[in-house]
């Protein structure tokens, strides 16, 4: 198995792989500064919720460093207080580049928290500490995402054709996937699996990221327009779908990309189960249903054009909202790396997010 490695951080910059030339051109772009990962991130140089997060925790280093550079340079007094003032603006722009993505937030908060708890320390230290806690959540994300794996893939049988939406995986996270994650798994351990993946308009992400994945890998994937899912799952072809998640509410209820409740409902109504496969950074303790989740809604472009090339005429209105939300009703089970909630509720998640020390 060749890792597929698209976030790179040799201590000052980081270089991401370019997803949105993908599959054509293996490309890193070099981020020097904070700016450049925001620009980044807005663009979708790297995408999917987890990799944001563990991009945004690096940006959040860049940006120390550049405010404590100053002080060096200017010779003025270090002064706590004003840096970690400064810090938190940065925290802000970096929070609106992408909304929905909860794991943004997460990640920024973790950063900031180290950096408010190095009281009285000197610049160079606290560089350290946010940059050696940036790794960590860069680390802890890939074995999140095999124990994610672990426990999904017993949910996989041998010989199960698997739909999935979008791109959850090596490229969505900082490494091994979420819902690919169980995939990667089953298929690790002998399991003869087939995927169907939805080509996820309007980015592509699933006939362009998804399919490049399973395609390196050796596990056989058959890329279809998201439109053609109601009908492979009819004619009960599909034993299950799997996908990962921007952001899940306490009640259960999901935010994932555009077509992910379509698919929920087409799950139900043929009986196959829907799993949703995310770390518990991705549950927001803050928001209650998935009314409450904010969803993106990007530029019109990206509809109605095709590499500059347009496919609509001009002057139209669009709507292009990136994510829906699919209702904790329609949802099998998350899976977590805690385990799995069957038929997610609030009180089921409260438990699984007290394991990893959250009190209610
Ligand atoms: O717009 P994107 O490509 O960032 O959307 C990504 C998704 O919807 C993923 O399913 C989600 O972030 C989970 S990734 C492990």
């Amino acid at each position: 198995m060749d890792e597929i490695k698209h976030i790179l951080w040799d201590g000052k910059s980081l270089k991401l792989l370019d997803q949105r030339l993908l599959p054509k051109k293996e490309q890193y772009r070099e981020c020097k500064n904070f700016e450049d990962v925001c620009r980044a991130i807005k663009n979708m140089t790297v995408r999917g919720a987890p990799a944001i997060g563990v991009v945004a925790a690096f940006a959040l280093v860049m940006a120390a460093r550049h405010i404590l550079e100053k002080y060096s340079s200017s010779k003025a007094a270090f002064s706590e207080n004003q840096f970690q003032h400064q810090l938190a603006t940065a925290a802000n722009l970096l929070r609106n580049t992408r909304p929905t993505a909860v794991n943004l937030t997460w990640a920024i908060e973790r950063i900031l928290k180290k950096s408010r708890a190095c009281n009285k320390k000197t610049p160079e230290f606290i560089i350290k500490v946010l940059e050696s806690e940036a790794e960590s959540i860069f680390k802890e994300d890939i074995q999140i995402n095999k124990k994610i794996g672990e426990w999904g893939s017993e949910l996989i049988g041998d010989g199960f054709t698997i739909l999935t939406h979008c791109n959850a995986g090596a490229l969505a996270t900082a490494g091994y996937g979420t819902a690919l994650g169980v995939i990667r798994s089953a298929h690790y351990q002998g399991k003869k699996i087939k995927v169907f993946a939805d080509e996820t308009r309007p980015f592509l992400q699933g006939s362009r990221l998804t399919a490049w994945e399973l395609q390196k890998e050796g596990i056989p994937v058959c890329v279809i327009v998201d439109s053609a899912a109601g009908y492979f799952i009819n004619k009960g072809d599909i034993d299950c779908i799997i996908v990962g998640a921007d952001r899940v509410a306490m009640n259960g209820d999901v935010a994932n990309k555009i077509g992910t409740y379509s698919l929920a409902v087409l799950a139900n109504e043929n009986s196959i189960p829907f799993y949703v496969a995310v770390p518990l950074s991705t549950v927001d303790i803050q928001t209650r249903t998935g009314k409450e989740i904010t969803i993106e809604e990007r530029a019109p472009q990206e509809i109605t054009h095709l590499e500059g090339i347009p496919l609509a005429p001009d002057g139209l209105s669009v709507r292009n909202p990136s994510f829906d939300i699919t209702p904790a009703r329609l949802i099998t089970a998350l899976i977590t790396e805690h385990g799995i909630i069957y038929r997610p509720e609030e009180k089921k998640i409260k438990e699984l997010l007290s394991k990893r020390g959250n009190t209610f």
